[in-house]
């Protein structure tokens, strides 16, 4: 069943068509007046444009087409040609029937699923993750759900940063520091048998002080920066001592970034990392050269992506350095290869920082040219950064980049404090206490970044984020709960839900912004813009509360009681359904 406004819609177009006008200017939108009317249609202004005809007398002849209309209460014409439609109670309550019998909740199916992949969170071995991972990881995980919800075939993959010259750097750094590290490596590059067990000594902390020390020092120092990218080199050649190093890089990493992700409320359904192509590589490379698209420049192998009418020059894409090591583009390639085989995406999304635009026009162009996908099969959905209150990317006060661990904890414990401030949770037992806390800083991490187009750059707020009021996370959990706790009453009460019939303006308006979820989801999976569902989960709360101040609920005679107690299982129901698009988790009480 379509919601109220596309039903009306195909109504109203199937007017303009009568009266030979273009139907597409049919379409009706929310009224921007709610006292007056429900819907309204603005496309009598277009069509008296085009056809020279006065636009009230076309939206007069409109509006007489559709008053018998049984879904109409009201049909007028406004102004120089608006049309206001206003619904009857029991459209409404129809509707809100609908979506209340839905397990959908009034949300529609694609009628064409693809197969997606969501590359998302590009988090990297040998560094914790930092803020910066942040935005990758909220957006990518709420496209992934977004889409998934909508009926695609998804999967999201961690696309784990392994396999660069970072890598060499680390190896080198590692083994100047432990005269014991460095004779195993060596040894085992020999092909010798050697004691590795002083590789278990190294930990994510040493990794993480010796990862920005030595990638300053590679940027100063040509000899470092040689031996690094030789030794990078090595280890994609696989010689057994860096490769041995490189693997407990690889596993302290992993388990130190699985659970900062859980923490963050991030799962992903592949975690494969740019080694994982790594077999691919060389003969991918060979076949780019049988394909006639590699090209020599100084010592390195390239593949020219220029196209007529570009209004900057691309650099090439660097496939084999003169090194012979591949590069973080080659591994893209690969990648995308990779999973044309494994997966055979339809479509595949990149959730990663806009500063990353041109690499990733580099190596669609490079897989276009090579035929591993097809144009426009690969997309860079990119984003802003969040920012400090200086505007510039976040910091911490020592001018650090803050660990998203510690940005968690931190927004915990303000989590903590806002609960205890408002009262909340006091009597629960510690664990669950706990529980919600956690709960209550995802919702504040995510819902403070999704409520913004990804485009656009946002300041970190703790204060704000985490506050119980506002346009904010733990406020729409807040609400959840209420309802939740509502629920429990009536039930301890004996009170059944029952067959939904609405009268009342706020009870009009609940159904409405009911109706509106179809249209927040098909727009955000339209334009990749989770923030529309973040949108209505907002108003869907807000009319909620209205509802909820202005109808009594429990005290109603018994048939309103049931209606009212319906609606409010629906908004609860499909309110948890739109936090859980966007990642949120509600806890059951607070
Ligand atoms: N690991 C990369 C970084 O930290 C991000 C990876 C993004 N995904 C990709 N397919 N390149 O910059």
């Amino acid at each position: 069943m379509s919601d109220l406004k596309r039903g009306l819609s195909e109504a109203v177009e199937a007017a303009f068509a009568d009266l030979g006008l273009p139907p597409g200017l049919g379409r009706v939108t929310a009224s921007d007046r709610p006292d007056l009317a429900d819907f309204q249609a603005n496309g009598a202004l277009a069509a008296a444009k085009r056809v020279g005809r006065n636009p009230r007398e076309i939206a007069t002849a409109v509006a007489e087409r559709l008053a018998g209309d049984p879904r109409l209460m009201a049909v007028e014409v406004a102004g120089p040609g608006f049309i206001n439609f206003k619904l009857t109670d029991q459209a409404l309550s129809g509707r809100a029937q609908a979506i209340a019998d839905d397990p959908r909740l009034g949300a529609e199916t694609l009628v064409q699923p693809r197969r997606v992949l969501v590359d998302y969170g590009g988090p990297n071995v040998a560094k914790p993750m930092h803020v910066g991972h942040l935005r990758a990881s909220i957006i990518g995980e709420a496209i992934k759900r977004l889409y998934r919800f909508r009926g695609d075939i998804v999967l999201g993959d961690a696309h784990f940063g392994d396999w660069g010259y970072q890598m060499g750097l680390l190896i080198g750094a590692v083994m100047d520091e432990s005269p014991a590290i460095a004779d195993a490596v060596e040894r085992l590059n020999a092909g010798e048998a050697a004691d590795a067990k002083a590789f278990d000594t190294v930990s994510l902390a040493d990794l993480d002080r010796l990862y920005p020390e030595s990638a300053a020092r590679g940027k100063d120092d040509a000899a470092y920066r040689d031996r690094a990218r030789k030794i990078t080199a090595g280890l994609q050649a696989r010689r057994p001592g860096y490769y041995a190093l490189w693997q407990r890089f690889h596993d302290v990493t992993r388990v130190a970034l699985e659970r900062d992700f859980h923490a963050l409320g991030v799962d992903f359904d592949l975690w494969k990392g740019e080694s994982d192509v790594d077999p691919l590589i060389e003969p991918m490379v060979a076949e780019l050269d049988a394909k006639g698209l590699l090209a020599l420049d100084q010592g390195a192998r390239i593949i020219r992506v220029v196209r007529e009418g570009d209004k900057k020059e691309l650099p090439p894409l660097l496939v084999v350095s003169s090194e012979g090591s591949a590069m973080y583009g080659t591994t893209d390639l690969a990648t995308i290869l990779d999973r044309k085989q494994t997966f055979g995406p339809d479509l595949v999304i990149y959730c990663v920082d806009q500063r990353q635009a041109d690499h990733f026009e580099i190596v669609f162009r490079a897989a276009y040219l090579a035929g591993y996908a097809q144009e426009g099969q690969l997309q860079h959905v990119g984003f802003g950064t969040m920012n400090g209150t200086d505007g510039k990317p976040f910091k911490t006060r020592e001018g650090g980049v803050l660990k998203l661990a510690d940005m968690i904890e931190m927004t915990r414990e303000k989590a903590r404090e806002r609960l205890h401030e408002a009262g909340l949770g006091e009597d629960l037992p510690a664990d669950e206490f706990e529980d919600i806390a956690g709960k209550v800083a995802v919702a504040a991490l995510k819902f403070a970044d999704l409520q913004n187009f990804r485009g656009t750059s946002y300041v970190f707020d703790l204060d704000r984020f985490t506050s119980f009021e506002g346009k904010t996370g733990p406020y729409l959990l807040y609400q959840a709960v209420r309802v939740k706790s509502l629920l429990r009453r009536a039930q301890a009460e004996g009170a059944q839900a029952g067959p939904i019939s609405v009268a009342e303006p706020a009870e009009r308006e609940l159904v409405l912004t009911l109706d509106a979820f179809e249209t927040a989801l098909a727009e955000a999976y339209d334009r990749q813009a989770p923030n529309a569902v973040a949108e209505h989960a907002y108003r869907l709360s807000q009319a909620f509360s209205k509802f909820y101040a202005a109808c009594p609920i429990l005290q109603a005679e018994p048939a309103v009681r049931a209606s009212r107690l319906a609606l409010a299982r629906t908004t609860l129901a499909q309110l948890e359904q739109a936090l859980d698009v966007l990642g949120i988790a509600v806890p059951e009480r607070m």
